[in-house]
């Protein structure tokens, strides 16, 4: 029996913006991960510097901000054994121009201040319920039975 690891995930809004949410969600599921949650929102300066908490020494924080504020942003958690950091290698490397071909940031991205997709860091124990917990409510994430495809021919 496999663990049932959650992990978050977002389309930011250069993915959005050239179309390509349904591609990216299509890897995950495609990969064989359960999506239990997903959202269309534009997050508020406010939302988007908490998410981005960690970073606001960075120089390029106000940049970040900026950017993912910018448009609709497709936050989604997605379950499975290791989701974590098999998510994480699925995405490739933070700069587009290092990510290898055949992740998603290396198949569609060029910028490293636009790379379509986020994902927790599978290497800060705290990333995933931290946030998960701050773009959904506990309701919010569905339970459902995969497997229960009786009406399938
Ligand atoms: S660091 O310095 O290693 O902690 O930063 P890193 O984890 O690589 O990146 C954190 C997020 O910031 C984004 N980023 C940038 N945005 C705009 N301009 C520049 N120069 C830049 N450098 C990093 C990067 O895409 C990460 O966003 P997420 O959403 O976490 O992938």
């Amino acid at each position: 029996m496999s663990e049932r690891e959650r992990t978050f995930v977002m389309v930011k809004p250069d993915a959005f913006a050239r179309g390509l949410a349904g591609e990216i969600i299509s890897r995950f599921e495609e990969r064989g991960l359960k999506l239990v949650g997903m959202k269309l929102e534009v997050l508020d300066r406010e939302h988007a510097e908490e998410h981005y908490g960690e970073h606001e020494d960075k120089p390029f924080f106000d940049d970040l901000v900026d950017f993912i504020t910018s448009g609709p942003v497709v936050p989604m958690v997605w379950e499975g054994e290791d989701a974590t950091r098999q998510v994480r290698q699925m995405i490739g490397a933070t700069d587009p121009a290092e990510a290898a071909p055949g992740t998603i940031r290396g198949d569609y991205a060029l910028d490293l201040g636009r790379n379509v997709v986020h994902a927790a860091d599978h290497e800060d124990e705290g990333a995933n319920e931290r946030e998960i917990s701050l773009f959904f409510d506990d309701d919010e994430l569905v339970e459902y039975d995969q497997h229960d495809a009786s009406w399938l021919y």
